[in-house]
């Protein structure tokens, strides 16, 4: 077993699909805030170290952890690599999410956007101590699945990660008996990320549609979010509401 890492007191805060987008600007936040951030990714493995690379140069620490978390094995493998290395996991950040890669078989969206959620959470939960912090991060398309139209190709994404959303609601008293909070993120269409570039070139009336009401929130203010909220003192069950105005109005009080 290798050596347990001193930190030096920062906390050590794990975020799934780390090596590019919100995930990589989350990690960034958080460890420049003085967390120390285990960055995960599932192939890229250089981007992920560019990643660790800039905040150890913003004179934070970080670390890579490779792992597809929708595998029950490597989902296994990372979580005892962070106990062997840390002995334990501060804040959860849960960003990685699928269901649009090319190839990618029917039941995808529910294996890596619900079950792989629950299994990561369901394993780290012996590595958190009491005080510790999960966010689950989530579109408004599929926060608000059944509610709102979704565009086709988006359906079973939101789909999943709404059937994730409520799959870990459901675990609340489970994480609060562990005195564990769990925050949900929830973002419109955020400008500049991948997913919204490839649509735009897909289905470019369905981002239009989304910038008709009003500027689509940025990378950088979307991560502020999630980092936000692996401090904010709100009640287990929370959720943080990132842009779209319009999707607010459909909460009922
Ligand atoms: N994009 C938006 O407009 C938007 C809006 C609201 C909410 N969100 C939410 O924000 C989160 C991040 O979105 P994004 O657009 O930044 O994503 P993205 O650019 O597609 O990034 C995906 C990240 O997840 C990793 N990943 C993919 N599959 C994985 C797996 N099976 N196991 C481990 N890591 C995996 C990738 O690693 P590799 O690079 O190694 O493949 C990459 O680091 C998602 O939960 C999404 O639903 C996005």
């Amino acid at each position: 077993m290798s050596e347990v890492v001193d930190v030096d007191g920062r906390r050590v805060v794990l975020v799934t699909g780390a090596s590019r987008g919100i995930g990589a600007e989350t990690g960034r936040a958080l460890g420049v805030g003085g967390d120390h951030v285990i960055i995960n990714y599932r192939e890229k493995l250089k981007r992920a170290q560019a990643v660790a690379d800039s905040i150890t140069q913003a004179g934070g620490t970080a670390s890579v952890a490779g792992a597809d978390i929708s595998d029950e094995v490597a989902a296994n493998g990372l979580i005892t690599e962070v106990a062997e290395e840390f002995g334990r996991v501060d804040v959860l950040v849960l960003n990685a999410s699928g269901g649009l890669e090319l190839g990618a078989e029917p039941d995808y969206p529910m294996k890596i956007n619900r079950d792989a959620q629950l299994r990561l959470v369901q394993l780290a939960l012996p590595l958190m101590p009491s005080g510790s912090r999960i966010v689950f991060v989530t579109s408004h398309q599929a926060h608000f699945h059944g509610r709102k139209p979704v565009p086709a190709e988006y359906a079973p994404i939101a789909e999943s990660k709404r059937a994730g959303e409520d799959a870990l609601r459901n675990m609340i008293p489970q994480l609060s008996d562990h005195g564990i909070t769990l925050t949900v993120v929830s973002g419109d269409m955020i400008d500049g990320t991948i997913i919204v570039r490839l649509l735009e070139r897909r289905n470019s009336d369905a981002v239009e549609a989304r910038r008709d009401q009003g500027p689509l929130p940025t990378v950088e203010e979307f991560a502020r979010a999630v980092a936000d909220a692996t401090r904010s003192n709100d009640a287990t069950g929370h959720t943080v509401y990132v842009g779209g105005l319009d999707y607010l109005a459909t909460i009922t009080p």
